[in-house]
């Protein structure tokens, strides 16, 4: 794996904190009673944004050759017709203090935290939110395009699209009926399209999208959950992938899809991002949302419940060779990883579950290749703990361990064992 780039991931809202930017839809929503699990909010998160210093410090430590995070768009733009300069300067400094220790920067546009100024000028239901995005987008890229080569326009848009709109479990923590809902899937590809458009005038060289993948299983036999999980497999795997990949929706879905603007989506892609955690199993149940996404039986667990499965991973990668064939870009998987109960004890975290899970899932990559599918990259989920959205600070996915009370970032033996893989490849 000689030309292979190893990273980690991180996102604004969860890692920054509140300081110097404008209000997100993820401070709106923390504020309602019982949305968050321990119910805090990211006003601080990781204090990324005083601590980047050391963070970059602790990147150079692991060893990475790629470093992805993403802008808080309402540090951009902190209200309407905005453009916030030392907000810019911030995102100026890191991806220079990125190429000084040699770390690529790939720079993710929209990692979930809408600026809430346009969410309340209607969000992704509104059409004029993808091309506020676009004009988002080419600020970005005016200030940054000079050093930075690869960009993310949309992290997990169908995570957004659900979570967000659909089940009201993350903000903007709507509840919209599903024909009503599929505007936002809509705009969201619409704005991906358009932001490759800024981007490339802008002479990005490399764009992607990242997309979550996740195999679905029956969870019985019966005829209702097959196609429970038929349905669950068109909308988490194919209804973001599909318009871009091959400028058509899947027929399954389309009847509920705005005609049109499908040449805009399907601006050729440069790379895919993969982001893979686990299989599901789904069940057909009775309600405005037909189904239910349940943790398959006879897996282990995560801590956040999550089957561990990697053979899911080469399924996906295998699958979407399979499925889009030379119409695939490149593939890096652009996050991958667990939470664990981690805990600190006489300064060591000691995190076997991490490693394990890591490891099995690098296992996977490697079959996959072995297969023929072209994975360029693979990065952690994440460089330390931070803000797990609904699950506030009660999930640790970090390499680091973050002490909250005190910021201090503590390396798990999981970061000492990645550092290894980094340096020497795999065993
Ligand atoms: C992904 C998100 C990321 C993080 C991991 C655990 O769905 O993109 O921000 O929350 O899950």
């Amino acid at each position: 794996m000689d030309d292979f780039v190893w990273g980690v991931a991180t996102s604004a809202a969860q890692i920054e904190g509140n300081a110097g930017r404008g209000v997100s839809i993820w401070d709106t929503f923390a504020q309602r009673p019982g949305v968050i699990a321990d119910s805090s909010n990211a006003e601080v998160a990781c204090d990324h944004v005083h601590r980047w210093a050391d963070d970059l410090a602790l990147l150079a430590d692991l060893g990475v050759g790629a470093y992805r995070f993403s802008v808080a768009w309402p540090r951009i733009e902190p209200s309407a017709g905005a453009v916030n300069t030392a907000g810019l300067d911030f995102y100026d400094q890191l991806v220079d203090g990125l190429l000084a220790r040699g770390i690529t920067p790939v720079v993710n546009l929209f990692h979930w935290d809408l600026p809430q100024w346009l969410q309340d000028a209607g969000g992704w239901s509104d059409r004029s939110t993808a091309h506020r995005y676009a004009s988002y987008a080419a600020t970005v890229a005016a200030r940054l395009g000079d050093r930075v080569g690869t960009w993310a326009t949309l992290n997990e848009p169908f995570e957004h699209f659900v979570l967000g709109h659909v089940t009201g479990e993350h903000a903007p923590g709507l509840n919209l009926p599903l024909d009503q809902a599929f505007i936002v899937a809509h705009h969201l590809l619409l704005s991906h399209g358009l932001g490759v458009q800024a981007l490339r005038a802008a002479g990005a060289e490399r764009v992607m999208l990242i997309n979550s993948y996740a195999p679905a299983r029956p969870a019985s036999p019966a005829e209702a959950d097959v196609n429970a999980a038929g349905l669950y497999d068109v909308l988490q795997n194919r209804l973001f992938t599909d318009p871009v990949l091959l400028g058509a929706y899947p027929d399954e879905l389309a009847p509920l899809l705005p005609e049109g603007d499908l040449d805009v989506i399907a601006t050729p892609i440069d790379e895919l991002g993969v982001n893979y955690y686990s299989i599901n199993a789904v069940r057909a149940v009775d309600g405005p949302v037909p189904l239910e996404v349940v943790a398959p039986e006879g897996y282990p667990t995560t801590a956040f419940g999550w089957a561990v499965a990697p053979e899911g991973l080469t399924e996906t990668l295998v699958g979407l060779r399979d499925r889009y064939g030379s119409r695939l870009p490149p593939v890096t998987v652009t996050e991958n990883g667990c939470a664990c109960e981690d805990s600190v004890s006489d300064g060591v975290c000691d995190d076997p579950d991490r490693i394990a899970y890591l490891d099995a899932h690098l296992g996977a990559v490697r079959t996959a290749r072995a297969e023929g599918v072209d994975v360029r990259g693979y990065h952690v989920w994440s460089l330390y703990d931070n803000f797990e959205w609904a699950q506030g600070y009660t999930k640790r996915f970090g390499l680091a361990y973050l002490d909250y009370p005190t910021q201090r970032r503590i390396p798990k033996t999981s970061f000492a064992w990645y550092r290894e893989v980094i340096a020497c490849g795999l065993p």
